[in-house]
């Protein structure tokens, strides 16, 4: 029989309570703003607050651990609107930290889905690992033949069927198949996806997904035939089971974790929508009490379907988005995840417009609703739904104002021109603020064109600059340009290959900050260095600056510095074509400078302290003497 319906908040009960009556201990969700990583702005799944335990670091809660954890996913900001995109969510997860493996996760999770949910199992679908001969990781048969036996005891014979490739499947279909075999395309797991993309040192493992068939119609734009990989919609992913026992090494191969563990994580929005058997996850009343508000002020209804539809979706997700970023200390600003905030903020005010509503008036009511949904799991957003209130309200008038103004100079342009042209609509994104879709929309009112094509070109030329810019500031961390914090950052770049050198590969910057009175540099590394070991850096040091080796800079591409073995950080900020610092032989860094042209100029090089900041990182701080 199925269910009634249930909210977020009953599905996430049952979920903490299911895996504490199985000896696992509840852990709270981490901060949306990660703690300790300056290589990613927000958390976007379980494991990345639970990585150092995931690599072998012992956990104070114990080896099996069960949490909702609130994640972030900035780029489905375009995708949010349609039925299953949500930009904030819950990631149900249940951790083994080198406990228990397959043989326990599948049926349990298998009994919370079909007897503790009531899902009936002949909608679910899974999908398990066919192997990886580049990367020599075997098939999992062992998921394969558990699953077969789960299915088994509903009386349910399930097929095992081999797609491998999402294209091959879309070519041959479902081909009665319960239980299909894709490749590390599909079925492998890692922050940095298949076994081939991941950097040394990354954690991953082979999956096994459960899908929930709604039933719909396959949408042949998706492909010829459906099947559970397929976008169109009838196949909804509900939860993944991660079996993450492999470690990246330098040379490409990968060798064993110290632990098996097991990383399982189960979208929360979409497992109730399965539940409730409506693919529309925004129907769940934590969500439903938001679009009420919206309804309520517009005498609209919300209904599948409607043209408005995605305007309710957009401002419901983004400002329960907003909502909880601004609750874990995010506020609106130019950079960072304070950009992200205003971004979803603006999005939220231009789509209330669509729906003749000012978004300021709404705020505190929507922000409200949601501390009263939440007041359980997570009551920062109600104690602080004054200050979160008061700042979407400021924004969203901010962005009213902005509006006002580009619309107004849209009617200038327009009296002397046929169209807007791109560098118009730039000009309007750039200044004002506007959105390319509002110049659009603008325009059309006066029976006008946008030229969508060069705004697009000079948007993307804007890109790459400030791209260069931000690989500058994020590489060298450097707080000015004086003399002397050149100086630390040309050693920071010497510190770095030294630690390297002495303490092995596995080390990377995870961070720095350079005043001209000193540079902290934090690394990944898993012990205390030793005296001998701050000794032997400090020589390592000190040997390439008495050397006076020539600092010398290229520009290249990214693929060309990879090739000749450039350390990179933070490579999704870089532009095509970057800078290479080289200090001799000794080291090489993609880096936006500026640097001294020889190392002679440093002084002399000493470590003053040596801590731990977080788990698998530590924090050097060190001084130049003797050149001031
Ligand atoms: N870490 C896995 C995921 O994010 C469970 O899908």
């Amino acid at each position: 029989m199925a269910m009634p319906d249930l909210s977020l908040n009953d599905v996430r009960g049952r979920y903490l309570a299911f895996f504490a009556a199985r000896d696992h201990a509840e852990i709270p969700s981490a901060s949306l703003v990660p703690e300790n990583d300056p290589t990613t702005l927000f958390t976007g799944s379980g494991m990345q607050p639970l990585l150092p335990y995931l690599l072998g670091q012992p956990h104070s809660a114990g080896t099996r651990l069960v949490d909702s954890q609130k994640s972030f996913r900035s780029e489905d900001i375009e995708e949010a609107g349609d039925n299953r995109h949500t930009t904030f969510f819950e990631m149900l997860g249940n951790w083994s930290l080198g406990d228990y493996f397959k043989k326990e996760q599948l049926p349990w999770i298998f009994e919370f889905l079909t007897d503790e949910l009531k899902l009936n199992p002949e909608n679910l679908y899974v999908t398990v690992f066919a192997g990886d001969e580049e990367a020599n990781i075997p098939r999992d048969e062992e998921s394969a033949e558990i699953w077969q036996a789960l299915f088994a005891a509903k009386g349910m014979e399930a097929k095992t069927v081999e797609l491998i490739t999402e294209q091959r499947a879309s070519e041959v279909g479902m081909q009665d198949g319960r239980i299909f075999f894709y490749d590390s395309g599909s079925n492998w797991w890692s922050r940095s996806g298949p076994p081939a993309g991941m950097p040394a040192g990354e954690p991953g493992g082979p999956d096994s997904e459960m899908f929930y068939d709604f039933g719909t119609e396959h949408d042949t734009a998706y492909g010829e035939h459906c099947h559970p990989n397929c976008d169109c919609g009838r196949f909804m992913e509900v939860g993944n089971n991660v079996f993450m026992e492999y470690l990246k090494q330098e040379d490409g191969s990968f060798a064993a974790l110290p632990n098996k563990n097991v990383d399982f994580g189960g979208g929360l929005e979409r497992i109730a929508a399965a539940v409730n058997n409506s693919p529309d996850v925004f129907a769940v009343d934590e969500l439903q009490s938001v679009i009420a508000v919206i309804a309520a002020a517009t005498q609209k209804t919300y209904s599948e379907n409607d043209t408005e539809t995605k305007s309710f979706r957009i401002i419901a997700d983004h400002m329960r988005a907003a909502t909880f970023l601004l609750s874990d200390g995010v506020r609106p600003s130019p950079a960072d995840q304070g950009y992200v905030a205003r971004r979803l903020i603006r999005r939220a005010a231009l789509h209330a417009r669509n729906l003749g509503l000012d978004l300021n008036a709404l705020a505190p009511d929507i922000v409200r609703t949601l501390g009263d949904s939440y007041a359980a799991a997570y009551p920062a957003v109600g104690e602080q739904a004054e200050v979160i209130s008061t700042e979407l309200v400021a924004e969203a008038e901010k962005f009213y104002g902005t509006l006002e103004r580009g619309i107004k100079k849209i009617g200038e342009y327009l009296q002397n021109r046929p169209d807007v042209n791109g560098q118009q609509a730039f000009e309007l994104y750039a200044t004002y603020g506007l959105p390319i879709d509002v110049t659009i929309e603008v325009a059309a009112e006066e029976g006008k064109s946008v030229d969508v094509e060069d705004f697009n070109r000079l948007m993307e030329e804007h890109r790459d600059k400030s791209r260069a810019a931000a690989a500058g500031k994020f590489a060298g961390g450097l707080a000015d340009h004086s003399d002397m914090s050149v100086k630390y950052h040309t050693a920071t770049h010497l510190l770095h290959q030294a630690l390297r050198t002495v303490l092995g590969d596995h080390v990377l910057q995870k961070g720095s900050n350079i005043t001209p009175k000193r540079l902290r540099f934090d690394f990944s590394h898993p012990d205390k260095m030793t005296d001998e070991q701050k000794k032997a850096v400090e020589d390592l040091v000190n040997k390439q600056i008495t050397a006076n080796i020539p600092v010398t800079r290229e520009e290249t591409t990214v693929a060309e510095a990879k090739a000749q073995g450039a350390l990179g950080l933070f490579e999704d900020k870089y532009a095509d074509s970057v800078h290479v610092y080289k200090v001799g032989d000794f080291s090489i860094e993609i880096c936006g400078g500026p640097h001294v042209d020889s190392t002679g100029t440093l002084g002399t090089f000493r470590i003053t302290k040596e801590e731990s900041t977080s788990a698998g990182v530590r924090r050097i701080k060190a001084v130049l003497t003797g050149n001031e």
